[in-house]
């Protein structure tokens, strides 16, 4: 009988602001019909200097704890997903266990693979529960990211901030996952890249479409490999979003390699996809949290109407390394979904000018070295913000 294992909770920890992407548009001299349509996002969130992957990793957790009724004690492994670390040696997960309060006895430990970081983390926490390791206990996956890209570059609409926390165990209440039935694939490439000394990522943009589409058609094969003559079709599929056109045409190549036309494959996509990409067209990029983002998106949407039925889960992480995988929706997942309230913090989020967006991303290059003691305390108690560092370059949340 193979283990039934899966997410069991989840929500999202976002920065207090965005930019539209209209204003974007406007400043740049860009139609913007080409942010909204051609790349397919209306909004990106925006981190200010009180907020980084720790503030916004913990945010989510202690989000998904909360809501999701799981008592920090029940956790034994703390894995955090993220390409945009605060230190090279001090992993976030490390602040999280502090900053959650979660047991000494627990393993902790950061995943890097670019976006696929998060499912990396993910894939360990389901074969730390197969394995027998987690005995009864749960894990806690969070995927934080803070995507940037230079100020006026072909990447900069497709930025974005945030995080996803999720409670990982046995006989999950949202979605349980098929473990050990995962499609793979990896290559050696250069699409997207951020030297150690940079905040902002470098890409080859159209090549990493491509390297994203061959990933695809790689991970799709061999997951397919494995498949059983009892497996029902995927009703849904959720697919890394850097920005929501990049997830249409993963979709219509997936289809098409099942042999449709473009045209039917693009006739499932309303059905299929669209519900998916809500949050993400107004969150952004958030890297290693982005497949999680769209997730928490169609089950915001959708979770009635798919609880029962068999979903699709797409990471792909630039670099590049890439896996296929699916799960059912639990008949339990309405009614938490409800009490989760997943788009709570969209809703809480305040819209800044361009002028404000760059005051802010101009600041990213000195946030890190602030004096801790030059920093206001946070004016809403219990929220964790970074203060900056003490005179031994410690980083100091209140
Ligand atoms: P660009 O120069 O804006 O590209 O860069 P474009 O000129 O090809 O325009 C984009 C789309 O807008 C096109 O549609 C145009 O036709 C359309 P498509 O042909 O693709 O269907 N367009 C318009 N539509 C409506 N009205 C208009 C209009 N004008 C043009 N007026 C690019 C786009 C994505 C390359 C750039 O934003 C970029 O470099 N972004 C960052 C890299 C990226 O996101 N790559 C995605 C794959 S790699 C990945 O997902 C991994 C990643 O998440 C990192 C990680 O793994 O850590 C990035």
């Amino acid at each position: 009988m193979p283990i039934s294992a899966g997410i069991d909770a989840l929500a999202l920890g976002l920065p207090r602001r965005h930019v539209d992407l209209r204003d974007l548009a406007e400043a740049r001299g860009v139609p913007s019909s080409k942010y909204l349509d051609g790349i397919g996002t209306v909004r990106m969130s925006v981190a200010g200097p009180e907020e980084d992957p720790v503030t916004l990793g913990a945010d989510a957790a202690r989000r998904a704890l909360r809501l999701g009724g799981v008592d920090p004690k029940e956790i034994g492994l703390c894995i955090v997903g993220t390409e945009t670390a605060v230190d090279h040696s001090k992993p976030v997960a490390a602040f999280l266990h502090g900053l959650l309060g979660l047991p000494s006895a627990c393993r902790v430990f950061e995943t890097k693979h670019a976006c696929f970081g998060g499912t990396a983390g993910l894939m360990n926490a389901l074969d730390w529960i197969a394995s027998g390791s987690a005995r009864g206990r749960a894990a806690l996956v969070v995927c934080s990211d803070i995507a940037r890209y230079p100020l006026g570059s072909a990447g900069e609409p497709t930025q974005g901030a945030g995080a996803v926390a999720m409670i990982i165990r046995e006989n999950p209440r949202l979605v349980s996952l098929e473990v050990g039935r995962t499609g793979s694939f990896a290559r050696d490439v250069y699409d997207f890249w951020r030297p150690l000394d940079r905040k902002d990522a470098l890409v080859d943009g159209q090549f990493s479409v491509q390297c994203y589409l061959d990933a695809l058609s790689g991970a799709y094969a061999d997951w397919k490999s494995r498949a059983e003559p009892t497996d029902l079709p995927l009703a849904r599929t959720c697919y890394h979003v850097p920005y929501g056109k990049m997830a249409r045409k993963a979709h219509r190549q997936r289809k098409i390699l099942d042999g449709l036309s473009p045209e039917a494959a693009d006739a499932t996509f309303a059905t299929e996809v669209a519900a998916s990409l809500d949050f993400p067209s107004r969150i952004g990029n958030v890297y290693t949290g982005s497949l999680y983002v769209a997730l928490a998106s169609l089950l915001h949407a959708e979770s009635r109407a798919i609880a029962g039925q068999r979903i699709g889960l797409f990471s792909y992480g630039s670099g590049c390394a890439a896996e296929l995988f699916a799960g059912k929706v639990e008949e339990s997942a309405p009614a938490l979904v409800d009490h989760l309230d997943l788009e709570a913090p969209l809703r809480a989020s305040e819209r800044i000018t361009i002028a404000e967006y760059e005051v802010l991303r101009r600041g990213d290059a000195t946030a890190d070295r602030r004096p801790a003691e030059s920093t206001p305390q946070p004016a809403i108690p219990g929220e964790p913000r970074f203060l900056g560092v003490d005179s031994g370059e410690r980083r100091v949340y209140g």
